[in-house]
């Protein structure tokens, strides 16, 4: 028996054990409509007709997990599929496989990479680490960008934890409309366009999302959002080389990486490991910014490398990575944020806001767009 057939076996007999979603096995249940295996990936389609939510979610919870853990399947693709509605977890495309795309960026077999439909240049924020400022840099670096008359864009990528509606002061009452072609209207705040899953859901239920209702819900920011003419789209990833960077990497053309990490030798490693996945997949890095790089006392102005400092610029010049700059731990920045004030959205001369707009001189002079930026207008706001 080739290895092949080996683990289509084992795919086989854990469907088998599959408990169905009203009791007894999902086999008997006339649910599992059809499954196939090939070269480590596993489609399986299930009957979702007549189940609740949390029914479907646990349902593709098991099958996804379950087969994902089998040796020899690096690829799950769980189908819920109910003929009388349009509106189920059904995939239009291939989500992304677990294992990266080859080396070429172009996806193997997959759907070729696309544009966003109203959008010149995609940057992405990332990091490998959680909580070392991601959203706080993509919020500021996308005001930075606005001030400097660009049309900018900021899509919350993170569907666990959303935090930009929070960082940005949009309040529960600021829903995104559905324009006239069925596409959704962001949000304007800041004199920024935003998208994110926190518009739409619960915090509660945004962390038991899993990682096909994540692709599906991305590929709709990416292109069922009316992004309007803008000059940059800035994306706030959540920390990792997961589902969600997957499914940007392989369905949107991504011009630029911006990669925050702080001083520690734990978060440089794991910046390393996100620079390498861009790498792997082709986006080009725009640079690394070390955050949280030192505190200067507001009262005696004395220097403290709480997280020690310098490492980040090390770690570029190893990779052959332009540094765009270092943010000092701030008061100011921690309290605008969870304020929904950006701080660059204020004038104040400070130390952080300096860095912040340094770091988005940088990202617009790497990354220049393609056309001249149009000056915002009254009727534009
Ligand atoms: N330079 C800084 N000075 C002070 N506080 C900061 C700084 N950078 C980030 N913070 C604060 O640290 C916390 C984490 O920041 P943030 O949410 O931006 O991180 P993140 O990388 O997006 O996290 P996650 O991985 O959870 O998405 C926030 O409370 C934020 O206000
Ligand atoms: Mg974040």
């Amino acid at each position: 028996m080739s290895d092949e057939q080996k683990i289509e076996g084992t795919v086989a007999t854990f469907l088998d054990g599959v408990p169905g979603p009203e009791g007894g096995l999902l086999r008997d249940s006339g649910r599992l409509l059809s499954w196939k295996y090939a070269c480590g990936r596993v489609q399986v389609d299930v009957l979702s007709r007549d189940l609740e939510i949390p029914q479907k979610r646990q349902l593709d919870g098991t099958i996804y997990d379950g087969l994902l853990a089998l040796d020899g399947v690096t690829d799950v693709i769980v189908n819920l599929v109910n003929p009388d509605t349009a509106t189920d977890v059904q995939q239009q495309s291939p989500p992304p496989p677990k294992t990266a795309p080859p080396a070429d960026g172009k996806g193997g077999g997959l759907p070729p990479k696309r544009p966003i439909p109203g959008v010149d240049r995609v940057l992405a924020v990332a990091s490998g680490k959680g909580g070392v400022g991601k959203s706080t840099v993509a919020v500021n670096l996308a005001v930075a960008l606005q001030k400097q008359g660009y049309r900018v864009g900021l899509l919350d990528a993170d569907c666990y934890g959303p935090s930009i509606p929070l960082m940005l002061g949009i309040g529960e009452d600021d829903k995104p409309r559905i324009t006239d072609d069925r596409r959704v209207q962001p949000v304007r705040k800041w004199d920024l366009d935003v998208m994110s899953i926190g518009f739409f859901v619960d915090r509660d239920s945004a962390v038991i999302w899993r990682g096909l209702m994540v692709t599906k819900a991305l590929q709709q920011f990416f292109f069922d959002v009316a992004w309007d003419r803008l000059d940059y789209l800035v994306i706030d990833l959540p920390p990792g080389t997961g589902d969600t960077q997957l499914t940007m990497v392989q369905n949107i053309e991504v011009h630029g990486a911006i990669i925050v990490s702080t001083p520690q030798d734990v978060a440089l490693a794991d910046a390393r490991k996100a620079i390498a996945m861009f790498r792997e997949t082709n986006v080009p890095i725009i640079g690394l910014i070390e955050n949280m790089s030192y505190f200067a006392c507001p009262h005696c102005g004395e220097r403290t490398e709480i997280f020690a400092h310098g490492g980040a610029h090390r770690t570029a010049d190893e990779l052959n990575t332009p540094f765009l700059g270092e943010v000092p731990l701030a008061l100011s920045l921690r309290e605008t944020s969870d304020a929904g004030t950006p701080l660059l959205a204020g004038d104040d001369t400070s130390a952080v806001h300096e860095a912040l707009s340094g770091i988005a001189d940088a990202v617009a002079e790497r990354l220049p767009v393609r056309k001249e930026a149009p000056a915002r207008t009254p009727s534009d706001a």
